[in-house]
This record gives C-alpha cells, sequence and structure tokens, in this order.
C-alpha cells in the first residue's frame, strides 16, 4: 500500500525511515512517498501537517488521513469540504503528552514561586524576599481536558496544587478525580482559577472565547498559560488586561499568526514569556509507530482511536 508523507516541516527521509521500520514490526509492506516532492502520486493514506488544499483535492483513493499533532483545526474544515467520507485521525499522545505536562508545570511553578517578579528585581538589583501564597489557594485551572490537558493536569495535581477543570460538555474521561464544569459555567471556573491553562482545540465553538469580558473574570493577579492554539484568545484583550494589571503574566507558546509579527507589542511586555510553539512537539518515531499500529488496525476492519469527529471539530 502507498503512503503519502506531507510535512514541510521535516526531512521526508525520517519519516520514510521510521514508517519502513514499522512497517516490517506489523507486517504491512509499504511504499512512502514525498508528497510536497511529488504531488502528483497517488496514495492509500496520508500523513499530513498543513497540506496544501490542491494537493489535497487531488488525492483521489484516500483510505484515511493522519493528522501529525494533537490539534486539527488546520485541515478538518479542508479535508471535511474535499472528500467527506475520508476520516480524519489525529495523533494520540505519541510522546506529546509529557513535553506538554514539562511545560505547563515550568509555568505554573514559574507563577507560583514569583520568578517574573524576581527577574524585575535583578534588573534593579534589588533584594527583597517576596511572600508566596497558600499552596492551597493557588487552584490551577486547565481549560480544555484531552490528550495534552489530562497529561499536564496530572502532572500539576501530582506537584501538590489544587485543580479544577472545564471542558464541553463537563465531563471528562481522563480520571482525575478533579471538579470538571461545563462550558456553559465558565464564568465560575474562571473566578475560581489563579493560574488558567488553555488546551482546547481550536473550533467554531472556541474561537475567540477568551475575549476581555471572559478573562476579567479570572481573579485580579491571575496567570495564563496557552499552549493550545492562539485563536482561542484574543490577544489585543490580553494585552488590555496585562497593561491594567488584572493579569499578572501569560507564558504563551501560540499566537493567532505564527510566527508572532516582530511587531506585535506581546514580544516586548515585560510580564509575558513567549515560545515558538515548541509546548509539544511531533516525534517522529512514536508518531510512525502509532499511525502503523492504526493502519494495521484498518486493514483488520478494526475503527483505530483518535477519528476526528467533524461535527464537533476535534
Ligand atoms: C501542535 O500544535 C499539535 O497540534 O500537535
Amino acid at each position: 500500500m502507498r503512503l503519502a508523507v506531507w510535512d514541510p516541516d521535516e526531512p521526508f527521509r525520517r519519516w520514510r525511515d521510521a514508517l519502513m521500520q514499522h512497517a516490517k514490526e506489523t507486517g504491512l509492506a509499504i511504499d512512502v512517498i514525498d508528497a510536497c516532492a511529488d504531488p502528483d502520486a497517488q496514495a492509500e493514506f496520508a500523513l499530513v501537517w498543513r497540506p496544501e488544499p490542491d494537493w489535497l483535492a487531488g488525492q483521489l483513493g484516500l483510505r484515511a488521513v493522519f493528522n501529525l499533532g494533537a490539534g486539527v483545526d488546520a485541515i478538518a474544515p479542508t479535508l471535511h469540504r474535499l472528500h467527506p467520507g475520508v476520516p480524519l485521525i489525529r495523533l494520540e499522545d505519541a510522546g506529546m503528552g509529557r513535553q506538554m505536562a514539562d511545560y505547563v508545570a515550568e509555568g505554573v511553578l514559574h507563577a507560583y514561586r514569583r520568578m517574573m517578579d524576581y527577574s524585575a528585581q535583578q534588573a534593579r538589583q534589588r533584594w527583597e524576599p517576596l511572600p508566596l501564597p497558600p499552596r492551597a489557594s493557588f487552584t490551577v485551572g486547565f481549560l480544555g481536558l484531552g490528550q495534552m490537558g489530562a497529561a499536564a493536569a496530572r502532572r500539576v495535581a501530582a506537584m501538590d496544587f489544587p485543580i479544577h477543570a472545564c471542558t464541553r460538555s463537563g465531563q471528562s474521561s481522563a480520571g482525575l478525580g478533579c471538579p470538571v464544569a461545563a462550558l456553559d459555567r465558565l464564568d465560575e471556573f474562571l473566578a475560581q482559577t489563579r493560574v488558567l491553562v488553555v488546551l482546547l482545540p481550536l473550533t467554531a465553538d472556541t474561537r475567540g472565547l477568551l475575549d476581555y469580558a471572559a478573562l476579567s473574570r479570572l481573579p485580579q493577579g491571575a496567570h495564563l498559560i496557552n499552549a493550545s492554539r492562539g485563536a482561542v484568545i484574543d490577544q489585543a484583550d490580553l494585552l488590555d488586561l496585562l497593561h491594567g494589571g488584572h493579569l499578572a503574566s501569560a507564558l504563551l507558546d501560540v499566537f493567532a499568526t505564527e510566527p508572532l509579527p516582530s511587531d506585535d507589542p506581546l514580544w516586548r511586555h515585560s510580564r509575558v514569556r513567549i515560545t515558538p510553539h515548541v509546548a509539544a512537539q511531533t516525534l517522529v518515531g512514536p508518531s510512525a509507530a502509532q499511525v502503523m499500529r492504526k493502519i494495521a488496525a484498518i486493514e483488520r476492519g478494526e475503527r483505530p482511536g483518535g477519528v476526528v469527529d467533524m461535527r464537533l471539530g476535534y
């Protein structure tokens, strides 16, 4: 069977070698093609990261498309429009959960231990111990509790911070045992959150969800961490709330426009830390292994995990 890989961010041979190795383990004979270099070749399965719609439109024999990341917003609507019957399958963790947990844990500790205040003091050669908030009052709120959210929440709970969550339905299969509110209780959830960790998928319902009114519900001095998609937050409103001091800090990995334009005022805000969309990166080895296991399941007539619900958009 033929697999096409469209990933402009990664040397093709890394995908080909990893896929060939795992194909051998699953007993499947595969042929892997570089879709960016050979866009006319047809394939049964496509592994893609932000593919060009024209290329996708020309693929007429697809049995499934694998998204080489956790978030499917860049492909789901296009695939659904072009090939409505073809399932879209996202990566399930594949080594990203631990990276996300590291990223969020650093952000929570940085906020809790007032590292930004100490950086500001250092710039003025000022030696002044600051009080720590009681840990039991430093509630970390997870907005979104999919695989990334659950991995991060588990780590933060293991660090002895109180946690709670808010999800679309108010339900979670993560088994964390923490309170979980539905999205229609967002205001109450935000009011009880000292560090807001945004790990929601970007969908029609979540685009611009965190605007001035929503973010103002956070208590004075709250911190924000966004490692999902930039467009969930209104960046201008976020800046206003940082300027006014309502928000104490923001750790941002994702932005409405990426790379973040060089004239964006977020770059220069002293209470903002910026990383270039690296919180949880796709790992070729574990991802190739997972995709081959899922293709083997499809070949056996089974439905693999991670199939995107196109009505929900994730
Ligand atoms: C990265 O942002 C991903 O969706 O995996």
